[in-house]
């Protein structure tokens, strides 16, 4: 039996910091659990951001750049499970991460009239995902809409949202390792959604 494939992406701009590390907790209990990991940093990457040339609707691929993105579409396609993780950058994700979203447009098939309806190549195909934030202060409002800017894309992609993973209270690069317990809640939401999509 081929191993389940698990994906993860990190939209810090900020090397070693608190979502690297978080990340990292969640693909070592993916990998715990059987499954081979991929990790993807987006600093790492030259992406540009989508101009909506509309060019993928007849192709089903992005024909405008080869950039980052023509790396990160084969890993996608071949993991079921994605790991979406970044720091709250002014209540939102950071311009890495939207980056990398608004990139996965290719991924939709839309239908003539307006406003157009719409599905994804991804679903139906019991593919599953979890989203965190990490934000300074402690005031879950402080994260504003972070998560929900994870969340709903997926989701409309096709993909199951089986964890929405708020962490809030960190500003040092690297301070969730002081957390013992929140790198092992990250752990074990990796394992278990690798044991999900068994
Ligand atoms: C440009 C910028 C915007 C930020 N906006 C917020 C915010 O809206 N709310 C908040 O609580 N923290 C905010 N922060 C703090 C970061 O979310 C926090 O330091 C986080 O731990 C950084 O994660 P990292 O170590 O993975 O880079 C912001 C930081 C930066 C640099």
């Amino acid at each position: 039996m081929s191993k389940i494939k698990i994906i993860g992406v990190g939209g810090s701009p900020r090397k070693n910091g608190n979502t690297d590390l978080l990340l990292d907790s969640f693909l070592k209990g993916a990998e715990s659990a059987g499954a081979n990991i991929k990790k993807v940093q987006l600093r790492d990457y030259s992406i540009e951001f989508c101009i909506g040339c509309e060019a993928c609707r007849k192709t089903g691929v992005c024909t405008q750049f080869h950039d980052g993105m023509s790396l990160l579409y084969p890993e996608i396609n071949e993991s079921k499970g994605i790991i979406l993780g970044s720091p709250t950058y002014n209540y939102n994700v950071t311009a890495l991460m939207k980056a990398f979203i608004d990139r996965l447009y290719p991924y939709y098939n839309f239908t003539n009239e307006h406003p157009r309806n719409y599905s994804s190549n991804l679903a139906g195909q019991g593919r599953k995902a979890i989203v965190f934030s990490v934000c300074e202060q402690l005031d879950i409002k402080e994260m504003g809409f972070a998560l929900e800017a994870l969340e709903m894309p997926l989701e409309a992609l096709g993909y199951d949202v089986l964890e929405k993973f708020p962490v809030t209270g960190y500003f040092s690069r690297g301070s969730v390792s002081k957390n013992e317990l929140l790198l092992k809640k990250a752990f074990e939401a990796g394992k278990k959604m690798v044991l999900t999509l068994r």
